[in-house]
């Protein structure tokens, strides 16, 4: 098994998934769901939702959306299907929603930052089961015609999208990208003294 760290450090997002290629089903998205929701968080407010998608209803939840793109005039002509298209790209897509408090601005802050734990949780999770994943937001996480496909509750809100699968063997992802450490990290009363 991969130690924590070779995971954290192999992690990339797969730009490019094979839609052939088989993802997790739903039992096995399920149990990596209920490791991921031991993530922190502050007063147990439990704010995460999955709601997985698989086959047809990809398509259908394209559909959707394409639909509700054109009427918002959310896209110039024709884009709206280049988007729906797109969550065909992975076999297994989830739809993470957030339930919070709207007029309480700590516990929505609270409740985001236990939601992208989690997340990343279940990225890794993936990972140290040899599949692929990539995290999405863009125009989509604003859709209120997908939540309402996904049986969402009142007031909850799309924080992510997985797209989950496997990535073709021809596809490496780019450069990983980070500042040096020690462009991020302090150690000591560093600031200036009076
Ligand atoms: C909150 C969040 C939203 C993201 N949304 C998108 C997205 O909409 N499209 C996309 O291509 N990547 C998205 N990403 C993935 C980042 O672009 C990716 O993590 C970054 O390029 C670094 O690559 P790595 O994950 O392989 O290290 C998102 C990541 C986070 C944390």
């Amino acid at each position: 098994m991969l130690s924590l760290s070779t995971l954290v450090e192999e992690r990339r997002s797969a730009a490019l998934l094979d839609p052939e290629l088989p993802g997790p089903d739903f039992d096995e998205v399920k149990s990596l769901v209920g490791l991921a929701i031991l993530a922190p968080n502050h007063k147990y407010t439990f704010p995460w939702r999955f709601h997985v998608a698989f086959g047809e209803d990809r398509k259908e939840l394209g559909r959707l959306f394409a639909e509700e793109a054109r009427a918002r005039d959310w896209a110039a002509e024709g884009t709206e299907h280049r988007e729906a298209q797109k969550l065909l790209r992975a076999p297994v897509l989830i739809f993470v929603g957030m339930v919070t408090d709207p007029i309480n601005p700590i516990r929505r802050q609270e409740d985001l930052l236990a939601c992208g734990a989690a997340i990343e949780n279940l990225l890794l999770l993936f990972q140290e089961r040899g599949y692929d994943a990539m995290w999405r937001t863009g125009r989509m996480t604003a859709s209120q015609a997908i939540p309402a496909a996904l049986g969402y509750e009142a007031g909850e809100e799309t924080v992510g999208i997985l797209y989950v699968g496997r990535r073709p063997a021809t596809f490496s992802p780019p450069p990983r990208r980070r500042p040096p450490v020690d462009d991020v990290i302090s150690c000591g009363l560093v600031g200036a003294r009076s």
